[in-house]
């Protein structure tokens, strides 16, 4: 895998900040007086509060593996905080058949003195540069708001659902598993969380891998969480007494009366039998009267585990955004279920992926992509290319939207060759 450190900073941007007054440079967060204002910069950025100097240190270590990027005014002084920042490093990314390196972008923030001077843009599109000068054929990232990226040519790819189950009139139908749920404590759960979401996220497209910061957080391990110890953990054992399974949840009482509502922080599972005997222990936990859980497939099993189905909401959003850079690499990394042959017209205004390519897939799934001189048969933005790429949207349905054009007969064969056995899934936000 690209080591994004070594990748320098996009020349274009460089000049362009440079003319606007600023210094846009990789910083060190190795070094604890460059690390600081770049943890303190994205705190800040992210509506947080001063973070403690425990905090920064422990993020400052998990970004150690990032390119991490300040933009900095040019009579700025040290320590002074950037008004910019955006980190990047370069992750598989599951996809049919297998995985693809993506350039994962995190961290964007822009001061609210410096906002809307074209500082985000610069750096969003140092980015994508920076990932195709490495060679790198998809970038990704997960929004704060869905507004930001499609400029960039970034499509919403991978949805998720929170799920909202009211206790009472759920019940509950599915089988009895064979295996065990057990309590642990928050330091095995930060590991069983890790282990069991490595172990499974081969099985869905859209997922990355987590790091060690990442399920430390989810399990409430955090340096200056002071809400950590509300955190409680559970795993699943299968009858061979082998861990399948990990979920983090957090109890919050109604003072009014003597219930609880359950908070799924993370249910990772490898197994369907995990999965339900997870999900049973959230539902049929006593005293409470409503379960949620963020970051659930759309095709989660849930509403088909309980009695009433009504007691179940699903609220669909976006979450999981891709952007393709090249074209024939990230097309022919994955696996189709359909026999192909289409001309794509792809506009990118960014350029990267633009022009006309004939999509090819043979009758074992494997796809080859040429540019061509054919005509079209879909018509496209790179956006839309992009959520297409996971499975997580049809182009039948971007075509109803008014997004994207082509005859419905290309359209329906895109749909077959696209689709994903399951639903892609994002568990994670990065
Ligand atoms: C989002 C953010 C990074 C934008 O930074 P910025 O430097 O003000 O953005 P720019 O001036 O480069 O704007 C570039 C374009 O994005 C648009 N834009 C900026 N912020 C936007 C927002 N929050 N929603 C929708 N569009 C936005 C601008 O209108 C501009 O559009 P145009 O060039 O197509 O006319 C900044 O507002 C921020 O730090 N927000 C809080 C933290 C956050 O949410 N970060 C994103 C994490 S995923």
């Amino acid at each position: 895998m690209t080591d994004a450190r070594a990748i320098p900073t996009d020349p274009r941007s460089t000049a362009r900040l440079a003319e606007a007054g600023y210094d846009y440079r990789v910083v060190d967060m190795a070094d604890a007086d460059q690390a600081r204002p770049v943890t303190q910069a994205v705190a800040r950025g992210f509506l947080g509060e001063e973070p403690k100097p425990e905090e920064i240190a422990e993020i400052a270590a998990a970004m150690e593996a990032r390119r991490c990027i300040g933009v900095f005014p040019h009579e700025s002084v040290a320590g002074q905080l950037p008004v910019g920042t955006v980190d990047a490093w370069v992750t598989p990314l599951t996809i049919a058949g297998g995985e693809i390196p993506m350039w994962a972008i995190s961290g964007v923030t822009v001061a609210a003195t410096h906002r809307r001077r074209g500082i985000a843009r610069n750096m969003l599109e140092g980015e994508l540069r920076s990932a195709a000068a490495a060679g790198v054929a998809i970038a990704g990232l997960t929004a704060s708001e869905a507004t930001i990226y499609g400029r960039y040519g970034f499509g919403h790819a991978v949805p998720v659902a929170h799920i909202s189950v009211d206790t009472r009139r759920a019940g509950w139908l599915a089988p009895h598993a064979d295996g065990a749920v057990e309590y642990i404590d928050r330091e095995r759960l930060a590991a069983d969380l890790g282990r069991v979401h490595e172990h499974s996220r081969a099985s869905r497209s859209g997922q990355v891998p987590g790091w060690a910061a990442k399920w430390r957080k989810i399990a409430g391990l955090a340096a200056g969480d002071s809400k950590g110890a509300a955190v409680r953990g559970v795993r699943y054992v299968d009858s061979d007494g082998e861990l399948r399974g990990a979920m983090a949840y957090r109890l919050q009482e109604d003072p009014d009366e003597f219930t609880a509502s359950l908070h799924i922080h993370h249910l990772a599972a490898q197994t369907d039998e995990a999965e339900r005997s997870l999900w049973s222990f959230a539902l049929q936990h006593d005293l409470v009267t409503s379960v949620d859980a963020q970051l659930r497939p759309v095709d989660d099993a849930l509403p088909w585990l309980v009695r009433d189905q009504r007691a179940v909401t699903m609220r669909v959003h976006d979450h999981g955004w891709l952007r393709i850079l090249d074209v024939p690499a990230a097309l022919s990394a994955r696996t189709y279920r359909a026999p192909l042959d289409v001309v794509l017209q792809v506009d990118d205004p960014l350029g990267f992926a633009h022009g006309a390519w004939q999509l090819v897939v043979d009758a074992d799934g494997s796809a080859s992509v040429t540019p061509t001189d054919a005509e079209a048969d879909i018509r496209l933005s790179v956006a839309d290319l992009s959520s297409l790429y996971a499975g997580g949207v049809r182009a039948t349905q971007l075509f109803a939207a008014g997004r994207i054009l082509g005859e419905a007969g290309s359209l329906a064969s895109v749909d077959d060759a696209l689709r994903t056995e399951r639903a892609p899934l994002l568990g994670i936000w990065y």
